[in-house]
């Protein structure tokens, strides 16, 4: 039996967010419903019918359909000493693939986080790996390099960060990042995107860093300005759907992480926010 994007988990609503009330919401264009009682997290949708829940890095994930498993590992998020980080959401007016493909933008960094994530005239791109990942269904980019300014709130000065890009499901990324205070440690920065209607998502980025020295406070308004840049240029991408053929495009060397994320979506028919033609 195929899995479908209704059988993917996705995240609908922190788990210490919901003591205070009830939230409704969508999934996949399905109204749903949120809540906390002394059982768990129930979910139900409009009609009534109860969902499955998972609570996973401080979210409460649910699922329209029959998940093939639990919600996805990201087993370094179980190592001591990391700080979890809960960013809250920020509601985007775009296609949640776009969402996703933007977080996998490799050559973006220098351009929308200028100063910050990279800088002018660190623009290139060096040589990393793609792989669709066929025994775990995962879409992975390894041995990516790049100069950034000020890579975590953390760091003192520009230093040339590595990275790693994971794709677990269709609207989730993980991003491994040098770690500047512990050498050898990757720090895990989450993309984690509920697709309300086929433009428009929820995206609630989730963080599992080793920071001895920042607030709370701190870690989340570093993210919250990173993503707010990304914000303003997601809401004004065209077409609005993500294109899953890449029609006469020359891809260049950054592009090949985007490919593969858009070739493995369209191998699964997972085009819940694509655009099938190419305009
Ligand atoms: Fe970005």
């Amino acid at each position: 039996m195929s899995v479908t994007m209704q059988d993917h988990w996705y995240p609908v609503a922190l788990a210490s967010g919901l003591r205070r009330s009830a939230r409704d919401t969508l999934l996949l264009g399905r109204a749903i419903r949120v809540a906390l009682d002394d059982g768990g997290a129930p979910v139900v949708t409009a009609e009534g019918r109860a969902l499955p829940v998972q609570v996973k890095f401080g979210h409460v994930w649910t699922t329209l359909g029959v998940p093939a498993g639990d919600v996805f590992d990201i087993p370094e998020a179980d190592q001591p000493g990391r700080r979890l980080v809960e960013v809250g959401s920020v509601k985007v007016r775009c296609s949640p693939l776009r969402a996703v493909e933007n977080f996998l933008d490799i050559a973006h960094f220098p351009f929308v986080h200028t100063d910050v994530l990279g800088s002018e005239p660190h623009t290139e791109v060096e040589r990393y790996e793609v792989e669709i990942r066929d025994d775990v269904d995962e879409v992975w980019a390894t041995k990516v390099k790049f100069f950034q300014p000020q890579a975590a709130r953390s760091a003192q000065g520009g230093i040339t960060t590595e990275y790693m890009y994971r794709v677990p499901g269709p609207t989730c990324s993980v991003l491994y990042k040098t770690c500047p205070p512990r050498p050898g440690e990757w720090d895990v920065i989450t993309l984690f995107v509920q697709p309300l209607t086929e433009t428009t998502c929820e995206v609630w980025p989730w963080m599992a860093l080793f920071d001895d020295d920042s607030t709370m406070t701190e870690m989340i308004h570093f993210q919250q300005l990173i993503f707010l840049q990304d914000r303003s240029i997601l809401e004004n991408q065209l077409p609005a759907l993500l294109p899953l053929d890449p029609g006469r495009e020359i891809p260049t060397r950054a592009d090949m992480l985007s490919i593969a994320y858009r070739r493995w979506l369209k191998r699964h028919g997972y085009t819940f926010g694509a655009q099938l033609v190419a305009a």
